[in-house]
């Protein structure tokens, strides 16, 4: 039983991703990582790193995740100080031309899959007195129509629309609403509850955009090269390193956040702008893309914050 380190156990640690980087930013801070992932072969890079363990953990399945909470809670002596909440699909696809199978199956990983391993973690986590910590999306905060315009690089387009992924958007955001209440709900058990508001990281989130094709029927194919681009992350969009994201939101939770915590390229701009402007400003602007003072202030505050994320 390994008892004197404090444990986190991560999900989606695939080669590459945010999960992947949180084990290793974890680790540096002297805790016990489990390290998760459907597929164990795509954490072999870690396996040789000390106090990092490897499951194998589909959360998507009631018997994996079972199995997966016997082991830690064998490990630990049923305690787990920090469940991190990562493992999550993205796909790119006008709303109209989404196959709704295909889009149960991105629910049931963003949004279900959460609920089922913070239901399954919950007992070593109050036991602990732990944090839970789930990685959201800035896409809650900008949900905005699909359109051809925002692949011109118009300031406001750029600022405000560049993570309109609708049904994608609609999953994180249902996940957002379930973090908001279950930090409510665990507030008498002392367990945290943190909300990690995800800007745009270079993982290979968007790897199923290589294949992209809208359908033949789509109104959308006049823009698909557009859509295509953007679907592989070809839409220069700047996007924060793992490591550095990693490192920064490891701090932030073992610093104590207690509700968000605002990280990766776009997350301050979305955050203060999503303050200050009111949406259907932004969706107006993003039609028109002719409001010059309002894209002169947002692409000021956009470069501003991008070097300070991306330094
Ligand atoms: N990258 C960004 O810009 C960004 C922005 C906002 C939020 N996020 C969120 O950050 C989290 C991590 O994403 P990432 O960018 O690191 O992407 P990633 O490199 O693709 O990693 C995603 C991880 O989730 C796992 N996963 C995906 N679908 C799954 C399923 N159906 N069942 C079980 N595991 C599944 C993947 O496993 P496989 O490798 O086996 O597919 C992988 O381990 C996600 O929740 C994502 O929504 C990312």
């Amino acid at each position: 039983m390994t008892m004197a380190l404090k444990s986190v156990l991560i999900t989606g640690c695939s080669a590459g991703g945010i999960g992947s980087a949180l084990v290793e930013a974890f680790q540096k801070q002297n805790m016990l990582v489990f390290a998760t992932a459907r597929d164990p072969y795509k954490m072999s890079h870690l396996k040789e790193i000390p106090n990092v363990k490897l499951l194998t953990l589909e959360p998507t399945s009631v018997t994996s995740v079972r199995a997966a909470v016997d082991i830690v809670a064998a490990q630990t002596g049923g305690t787990l100080d920090y469940l991190v909440n990562n493992a999550g699909q993205t796909i790119i696809m006008p709303t109209l031309d989404f196959d709704i199978e295909t889009a149960k199956g991105m629910y049931e990983i963003n949004v279900w899959g959460m609920v089922r391993v913070t239901q399954a973690f919950a007992p070593l986590v109050i036991e602990a007195k732990g944090t839970i910590a789930n990685i959201n999306s800035i896409g809650t905060h900008v949900n905005t129509p699909w359109m051809g315009e925002f692949t011109k690089p118009t300031p406001v387009a750029v600022a405000m629309l560049n993570d309109a992924l609708g049904l994608y958007a609609g999953s994180k955001a249902a996940a957002n609403a379930i973090t908001e209440t279950l930090r409510l709900e665990m507030a008498p058990f002392d367990v945290k509850v943190v909300n990690i508001v995800t800007g745009a990281i270079s993982t290979n989130i968007l790897s199923n955009g290589v294949n992209f094709e809208l359908p033949r029927t789509s109104r959308y194919k006049n823009i698909e090269k557009e859509i295509s681009a953007r679907a592989r992350g070809e839409d220069g969009t700047p996007r924060m390193e793992p490591s550095l994201f990693a490192e920064k939101v490891v701090g932030d939770i073992l610093r104590g956040a207690k509700r968000h915590i605002w990280r990766g390229g776009y997350a301050s701009i979305v955050r203060y702008t999503s303050y200050w402007f009111p949406f259907s400003l932004a969706v107006s602007e993003a039609r028109s893309c002719s409001i010059a003072c309002m894209g002169d202030l947002l692409m000021a505050t956009r470069n501003t914050c991008l070097s300070k994320e991306l330094a």
